[in-house]
């Protein structure tokens, strides 16, 4: 039975390809109400009621990539194209210190502007000025020459979701151009580097079955990253997939309390695009074993321009309120928003 699995998983952190497939074969409301409780209380034993924040900073929409699912693929010409300086980028970050963020994430698209040397000098400006945060990189896959010198530039942590596990599937969400094998490779690099890494995959993307997300966790179980982020697909009216189905929130929690039994200390955000497809998506995701909320401190002139499905929430919420709300959000389920970088329980251990 499902239930069964739950506890194999929780017992040996583990379950092979075919235990996997039942597993999500065998998701009912059910199975799911069970794994949250369980994957709750792993999540407890680990945080207690700790909810970590990071300030995330959209800082270009530029995009060389043509993948069908997003919204600033290179080819939607009606993207309202921007990219912040480096100005106000540190005005994100001041803001955001005085809100109480220890971690920034800087994410954007792979902009052919950028240049290693811009991002080596923003990540080493943020750490002077912020010594006591942690600095998270997510823009998309670079030369591990250039990984090296982000990471000497005081960069922590880099986010790269790994999309889909299935090399099949990958080029189904992808054009040509874009390869598995590299994103894999690029994960490991950072991993080896000495990077608190993340990755992470859309729930629901065209094509994906219990097979796929087999493979995903048996990706992630070899990969052990520190973070990983998951969310709903959610269709973006000016890609190819348009017309698709979104993904749903309880298969969105499944996974997240499929992740927590699995690695017990990963970092896992309650997403923007859970919050999205469910007005108290985030919420659940936290009680589903989530332990990390991202509100965004991007300027609100361009918070909508970084749209990469529709409906996204918080686009006309300034900084204060996003966090304010957050707040609200997780003390109304009993948890806390803690001012603190929110590192990895392991980060620095090993070695
Ligand atoms: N729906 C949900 N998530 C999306 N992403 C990109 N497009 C969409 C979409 N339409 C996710 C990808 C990417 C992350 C930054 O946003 O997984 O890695
Ligand atoms: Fe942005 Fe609620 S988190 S308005």
């Amino acid at each position: 039975s499902t239930r069964a699995l739950i506890d194999t998983l929780e017992a040996d952190r583990h379950l092979d390809r075919n235990q996997w497939i039942a597993f999500f074969r065998g998701r009912t409301p059910e199975a799911l109400e069970y794994l949250s409780t369980r994957a709750r209380e792993v999540s407890r034993k680990q945080f207690g009621r700790d909810i970590y924040t990071r300030g995330l900073i959209e800082f270009t929409n530029y995009c060389r990539n043509d993948c069908y699912y997003c919204g600033i693929r290179c080819s939607n010409a009606k993207a309202d194209r921007y990219r912040l300086t480096d100005q106000q980028i540190m005005d994100c970050c001041k803001q955001g210190y005085g809100l109480g963020f220890r971690t920034f994430v800087l994410q954007g698209g792979e902009d052919p502007q950028l240049t290693e040397d811009r991002i080596a000098c923003l990540v080493t400006a943020i750490k002077d000025k912020y010594p006591d945060c942690a600095v998270t990189l997510s823009i998309g896959e670079w030369e591990r020459s250039s990984y090296e010198r982000f990471f000497r530039a005081g960069a922590d942590r880099y986010l790269l979701r790994h999309e889909t596990a299935d090399p099949e599937h990958y080029r189904r969400l992808h054009p040509k151009g874009l390869s598995p094998e590299h994103r894999k490779q690029c994960l490991r690099e950072l991993a080896e580097i000495g990077y608190q890494a993340g990755t992470g995959f859309m729930i629901g993307s065209p094509g994906q079955g219990p097979e796929q997300l087999a493979e995903d966790m048996l990706f992630i179980e070899q990969l052990a990253p520190q973070m990983i982020g998951i969310g709903p697909f959610v269709p973006h009216h000016d890609t190819p997939f348009a017309g698709e189905r979104a993904g749903t929130v309880e298969e969105t929690l499944y996974c997240i309390g499929a992740l927590r039994l699995m690695l017990p200390q990963a970092l896992i955000p309650a997403t923007t695009a859970l919050g999205t497809m469910a007005e108290d998506g985030r919420e659940r995701g936290i009680l589903a074993g989530a332990n990390v909320v991202m509100p965004n401190l991007s300027p609100l002139g361009v918070r909508e321009k970084y749209e990469l499905y529709d409906n996204k929430i918080c686009t006309g919420d300034e900084a204060a309120e996003c966090r304010d709300c957050l707040e609200l959000r997780m003390e109304s389920i009993g948890y806390r928003l803690v001012v603190s970088r929110g590192d990895h329980p392991q980060a620095g251990k090993e070695e």
